[in-house]
């Protein structure tokens, strides 16, 4: 039986180069926008249902329909962590529409399905998840629970 590897919870035997390993430890141990926010405009509660791990997503939205702040807090693997906080760095100071383009393309990079619409930075460092499903579910949590918020969001009058 082979070894299992991990650094963090994060399984190092998972075929990702060491840079894209180093950026998403670097996330996992210094998570850009972590905490909570006085008085988001709109949250998000999401787990991942294959291990329990919770997240939650707040997130202010302006009169411009831009996310003027973001913050996410809960546990999780370093995957998961990774993938949150790298998320809230692309999509803090964006317009709304311009998070739903990041939302699709992120799901398009680890399912394939929706459409590329912008390049995702630092996060193509998670393209290699899309070969382990249930570590798509640790990549796509944070996502989830960004277009949970950008939904309730839209629903308020
Ligand atoms: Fe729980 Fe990844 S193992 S979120």
């Amino acid at each position: 039986m082979a070894e299992m590897k991990t650094i963090f919870g994060f399984d190092t035997s998972m075929p990702l180069d060491a840079l894209y390993q180093e950026i998403i430890l670097d996330h996992f141990k210094n998570p850009r926008n972590f905490g909570k926010l006085d008085g988001p405009s709109t949250h998000a509660h999401h787990e991942n249902p294959s291990c329990g791990d919770q997240l939650d997503l707040q997130v202010v939205i302006n009169d411009q329909q831009q996310i003027d702040k973001i913050k996410f807090y809960g546990r999780g693997c370093a995957i998961s962590q990774a993938s949150a906080s790298m998320m809230t760095e692309l999509v803090k100071g964006k317009a709304v529409v311009e998070a739903r383009d990041a939302i699709a393309s992120f799901m398009h990079m680890l399912t394939g399905e929706g459409e590329a619409k912008v390049d995702l930075g630092d996060l193509a460092a998670l393209a290699g998840v899309k070969q382990f499903p249930l570590r798509v579910k640790c990549a796509t949590l944070a996502w989830k629970a960004l277009d949970s918020c950008l939904q309730h969001s839209e629903a308020q009058p």
